[in-house]
């Protein structure tokens, strides 16, 4: 006869699984087991139970026999399927134990599970048995043999879809009588079926009960312990394999610009987290109102370009708002060094670093909420120059206007974007790279996101720094206008100097020098990269190349 294949469930406590045995047990081949290594679990762990003489008298408690005889031994069907609790799998079984055969993982969030926990074991971290499904997991991944997983709530939100995508990742043909059995207890429950507990609803079930509409209210005496087993759920909730709508936002996962930042690591607060991580309390300050101060660095050939200068640019910002508690230069310095260090970014690459007034003790607008001090956040990713700096860009007028030192000074270099967010969204609109904004009076600022030059018969102008960010770049390339012997003017411009420019480009860490090749359907010049735009990039490209703050790279003790 053929030898019977056995399916392996794995789950925690309260979690359908029971009704999960009871959906393949409709099926015409396969036959089911429920829970066959209780016994050899209580007799190992010396948990208690109500029902513990009684099972340990009637069930073998002996796991390697359990497993040879019971779970592989033989049977009158194609398949079986043997219901486990991951906390049964107790250490000294047979290594053939998870090697043969298939696995599904039935994973509930712990916020369900602890709601509805009852005595007949007080909830623990081991008798919830979610490292042990992490555990049983990473294992199975090893041994090549990646288990299914599936969500209790898609299934409850969707059965047959789900029950279908399950018998397929399975090679088995789904039955549609997995969707329905009579109510009333089986002769294949285990032996504690009979003292109730989650069992009294498994009995009164026809098929997969469908999600309280409310949920009920969490025992927050349980709290802690939601704590340590959210984040093995999560763990195991990434790979579930199909999900319901409800829970999954109905985008697919985008692609990223650049590959290779999907593995990184940021530094959020006083760690180092990886990128699904990298992420702060809905009581910070910048999410409450944008509250934070940022700059942009840029990273190449192992130095970090104009770092001392941003730094005072952040401090300067953290002031003029008022921050206290902030974090010293050489803290956040080494913050810096070290997340680029265990990132392995010496070129190329761009950092984010924000400082928010940090996490508040309550939602609210005042600063004297701010108990906990600053949140510093170093975002490094792999970033090329993002935008076409060969061919040059378009740029449009925006009617947004940049904010006036009257409301909101723009040499603060703050979070709260919207601003020059609504400006990008006017530049999006037009499929412009960026866009223009003006000052109070309709003279030029700059735009969403960089500074502004021109040149005008031999003369290089940028606006004053009144209504813009005073920019790095915009100092740096100022210097370098005046070592390449041109003429320097900052001075107000309006929109019709730049509309009839021989060039123009704008400046910003993220983007270099970038040549405007087009504004508001005016080709600038001939519609050509100038030739003092070639100079001067090629002049910034040297300083790049030749200054900035080492990055101190990793020394082994030993
Ligand atoms: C509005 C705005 N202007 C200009 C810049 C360029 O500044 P920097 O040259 O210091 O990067 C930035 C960069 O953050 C910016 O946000």
């Amino acid at each position: 006869m053929e030898e019977i294949e056995v399916i392996h469930s794995w789950s925690v406590p309260r979690s359908l699984s029971t009704c999960l045995m009871y959906s393949f047990a409709q099926r015409d081949d396969v036959e089911v087991l429920d829970e066959p290594l209780c016994a050899t679990f209580l007799r190992f762990t010396g948990f208690d139970r109500p029902y513990r003489e009684e099972l340990l008298s009637k069930m073998e408690s002996d796991g390697n026999k359990i497993v040879k005889e019971v779970i592989f031994g033989p049977g009158g069907k194609k398949y079986r399927f043997c219901k486990h609790m991951a906390k049964h799998r107790v250490p000294g079984l047979p290594d053939r134990f998870m090697k043969k055969g298939k696995h599904i993982i039935l994973i509930r969030n712990p916020l369900d599970i602890l709601s509805e926990f009852d005595e007949v074991a007080p909830p623990s971290f081991k008798e919830l048995g979610f490292a042990d499904l992490v555990t049983i997991y990473s294992e199975l991944s090893e041994l090549g043999k990646d288990p299914i997983i599936v969500d209790e709530a898609d299934l409850q939100q969707d059965p047959e879809a789900i029950l279908r995508s399950l018998c397929e990742d399975l090679g088995i043909p789904f039955q549609a009588t997995m969707l329905r059995w009579e109510a009333g207890p089986k002769t294949f429950d285990g032996v504690w079926a009979q003292w109730g507990y989650a069992y009294e609803s498994a009995h009164k079930s026809t098929g997969f009960p469908p999600a309280r509409e409310y949920p009920a209210p969490f025992p927050f005496s349980l709290y802690e312990l939601l704590e340590q087993n959210l984040p093995f759920y999560k763990i195991l909730r990434c790979h579930v394999r199909k999900t319901s709508s409800l829970l999954k936002t109905p985008f697919p996962e985008p692609d990223l610009p650049v590959p290779a930042n999907k593995n990184l690591l940021a530094w959020v607060g006083d760690e180092i987290v990886t990128r699904n991580d990298a992420k702060v309390s809905v009581f910070d300050s910048i999410v409450q109102g944008g509250d934070g101060v940022w700059e942009g660095l840029r990273v190449y050939n192992g130095k970090i370009f104009k770092l001392e200068e941003h730094l005072d640019r952040l401090f300067d910002s953290a002031k003029a708002l008022a921050f206290i508690n902030v974090p010293t230069r050489e803290e956040i310095k080494q913050a810096i060094f070290r997340t680029l260090t265990r990132n392995g970014m010496f070129d190329n690459a761009h950092i984010r670093l924000t400082l928010t007034r940090g996490k508040k003790v309550t939602s609210g607008m005042s600063p004297e909420f701010n108990l906990y001090g600053c949140t510093l956040i170093v975002l490094p990713e792999w970033k090329p120059p993002v935008y076409d700096n060969t061919h040059g860009i378009t740029l449009v007028t925006a009617t947004t206007r940049r904010n006036s030192p009257n409301n909101l000074d723009s040499k603060i270099h703050h979070n709260n974007l919207l601003n020059n967010i609504l400006a990008k969204v006017e530049g999006n609109n037009a499929n412009a790279a960026d866009a223009i904004m003006l000052d109070k009076d309709g003279y030029v600022s700059e735009t969403n996101a960089t500074n502004i030059f021109l040149v005008k018969k031999g003369r290089v102008l940028t606006p004053h720094a009144d209504y813009c960010l005073p920019g790095i770049t915009r100092a740096t390339v100022m210097d370098l206008v005046v070592r390449e012997k041109f003429i320097l003017e900052e001075r107000r411009i309006s929109l019709s100097e730049f509309h009839t420019a021989d060039e123009v480009w704008t400046t910003g860490t993220m983007g270099e020098l970038s040549p405007v090749v087009k504004i508001d359907g005016r080709l600038v010049g001939d519609g050509k990269v100038g030739p003092v735009t070639r100079r001067l990039q090629q002049a910034y490209k040297n300083l790049t190349e030749e200054s900035g703050v080492p990055i101190p790279t990793y020394k082994s003790i030993n």
